[in-house]
């Protein structure tokens, strides 16, 4: 039946989805959206066959993903977007979370101690949301469909609900034992305290009622209101800060990108507050000085080298950035250019492994769930969009009547003034909590182009590993020629300069892992990395490829 449906689409190039088969990409003449959940990559699609532009899909498809993908699709959340015209001027929306009026830098200590549970797991740790604000946004610049029918799909699948996948079903059952202490939580993720199971019907009529506020109001049905009433009673119930006034002066911010170049293309990507678009650009210019695609792909050279630039990249983003408007002075000029690079290069050698030095700066700890959706339409404009809620479900904690889960994205600052230590906290200044701030961030929606026409839209999950997961999707098209699905199901591997550790998934040889470990490179396998969601546009025959990541469930690439 797959090879059936995959031949239709090579031969007649009608619509065509989900998993390709081996590394073969989903192939579509006039647009495609891939994402990490099947039923809202068809959601997007249906937008684009009504006349949607790129940005009209991603925000369907980001609103169906807050139904069908409670992990990380979000309205409770936050996140970024690069939009790139096919004519005309790339914008980034930032609708990163921000700290509540009453955050400090001190919030998460308890009598002078530092409480992880308070930072990472409880309602100190919600951040203003921001995904309606930054949907809304992107909209009203770039959006032609009316507001409301980009959330009509959302509201009847949560109403009418939707078949709970075997891959939801495992991801919601792990969750369990974080939502047990929020009843909310608890009614709306489970049949009655048991775990839904695959085959089960998901409804949620709760978060039906509040998407439709949103889609009658706008970002006022969610910002104010009903929804913001809600919001605020239970964080006064639970010791939280969030009030109505933070909720109503939410900002979402049109940036411009930062632009980089690899060889023949043009890269734009994410700003501060994310760090993944300062630190891909970097990699990329130290990644520039050597012939990768003669050293070639998953040799122990390409791999050290890579390694070292990441950990370069990483040390400077350990450094200086943060929320932007909080650390007006960061020196991105020096950090994206081309001489910098070269004289960063300099340091690194062929044959050694640099040491990571641990008395300088350390990482805080990030998570693991975040999710991408990659669009292009007709017209060959392009949507990176790339949100979060932080941890998988965010904080856990559903808003009791209004049936989504909250963020606990205030876990990205650091965790208190001066805090360093040896298990990787760090205490440093661009990146501690304060009044409105936005935490630091790794996501890193990216949109690639050639000669000015678009090349490939790219973007992953996984904490720090997203920047180089990017990284390696770009690597794997440019250097090493492969076709969008081969560039995602590529191993990877990820340094993040501290600690001093090059993880790698497991399919490299064991002759290759060798040769880096007599480099001085200590390995540790960790396996998966990421789930990139990527979109290659075929020059020759202007076909979109596209490649969703099978490391993770139900996710699908769609054309038309
Ligand atoms: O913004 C960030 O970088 C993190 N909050 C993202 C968390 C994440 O990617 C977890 N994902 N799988």
């Amino acid at each position: 039946m797959r090879f059936f449906r995959l031949a239709l689409a090579y031969l007649t190039l009608l619509p065509v989805s989900q998993l390709a088969a081996e590394s073969v990409p989903i192939r579509a003449k006039s647009g495609m959206v891939v994402c990490q959940s099947e039923i809202a990559s068809e959601v997007g699609v249906q937008i684009l066959r009504q006349g949607g532009t790129a940005i009209d899909a991603a925000v369907a498809t980001a609103f169906t993903m807050a139904v069908t993908h409670p992990a990380a699709g979000n309205i409770g959340g936050g996140g970024f977007i690069i939009y790139r015209p096919s004519t005309g001027v790339a914008a980034a929306y930032d609708f990163r979370e921000m700290a509540p009026d009453k955050s400090d830098a001190e919030m998460w200590l308890v009598d002078g101690k530092y409480d992880r549970k308070l930072h990472h797991h409880s309602h100190l740790a919600v951040g203003v949301p921001g995904t309606v604000a930054g949907l809304h946004l992107a909209w009203t610049e770039q959006g032609r469909l009316p507001w409301d029918q980009l959330l009509t799909s959302a509201i009847h699948l949560a109403d009418k609900g939707f078949v709970v996948s075997d891959g939801l079903a495992r991801s919601l059952k792990s969750a369990l034992p974080r939502m047990r202490p929020y009843p909310a939580s608890i009614a709306q993720f489970t049949k009655d305290g048991q775990a839904y199971e695959a085959g089960d019907l998901l409804r949620q009529p709760d978060l039906a009622d509040t998407l439709r506020r949103i889609a009658q109001l706008g970002p006022a049905g969610f910002y104010e209101g009903k929804t913001a009433e809600l919001i605020a009673a239970e964080m006064r119930v639970h010791n939280g800060i969030i009030t109505k006034a933070d909720l109503k002066q939410y900002v979402a911010l049109r940036r411009t990108p930062v632009k980089g170049t690899y060889r023949q293309y043009q890269i734009l990507s994410m700003p501060p507050p994310s760090s993944g678009g300062v630190a891909l650009i970097q990699m990329l210019n130290l990644l520039e000085g050597f012939d990768l695609t003669k050293s070639g792909f998953g040799s122990a050279q390409t791999l050290h080298l890579c390694a070292e630039s990441m950990k370069r990249a990483f040390a400077d983003r350990a450094r200086y950035l943060g929320d932007p408007e909080a650390n007006p002075d960061i020196p991105l000029t020096k950090l994206l250019s081309k001489s910098y690079a070269t004289d960063l290069r300099e340091s690194i050698e062929m044959n050694q492994a640099a040491v990571s030095s641990p008395n300088s700066f350390q990482w805080a700890t990030e998570s693991e769930e975040t999710t991408h959706i990659s669009v292009v339409d007709q017209d060959r404009n392009a949507v990176a969009l790339t949100y979060t809620l932080e941890y998988p479900y965010g904080s856990a904690i559903v808003v009791p009547g209004a049936g989504f889960l909250l963020n606990n994205e205030m876990g990205d600052f650091n965790p208190a003034p001066g805090l360093t230590t040896e298990s990787g906290l760090i205490g440093t200044a661009p990146n501690l909590a304060a009044p409105r701030k936005r935490m630091l961030s790794s996501m890193t929606p990216t949109i690639v182009t050639k000669n000015d026409q678009l090349a490939m839209v790219t973007g992953s999950p996984g904490g720090r590993t997203i920047i180089n997961t990017v990284l390696q999707t770009i690597l794997n098209v440019v250097d090493h020629a492969m076709n969008a699905q081969e560039a995602v199901d590529a191993p990877r591997i990820h340094h993040q300069w501290l600690p001093d550790t090059l993880n790698h998934e497991r399919l490299f040889s064991p002759d290759t892992l060798q040769l880096l470990r007599q480099k001085g490179h200590v390995l540790r396998t960790r396996d998966p990395q990421g789930a990139a969601q990527v979109i290659v546009l075929d020059p020759k025959e202007n076909l979109l490829e596209g490649g969703t990541d099978r490391r993770v469930p139900d996710g699908a690439a769609i054309g038309y």
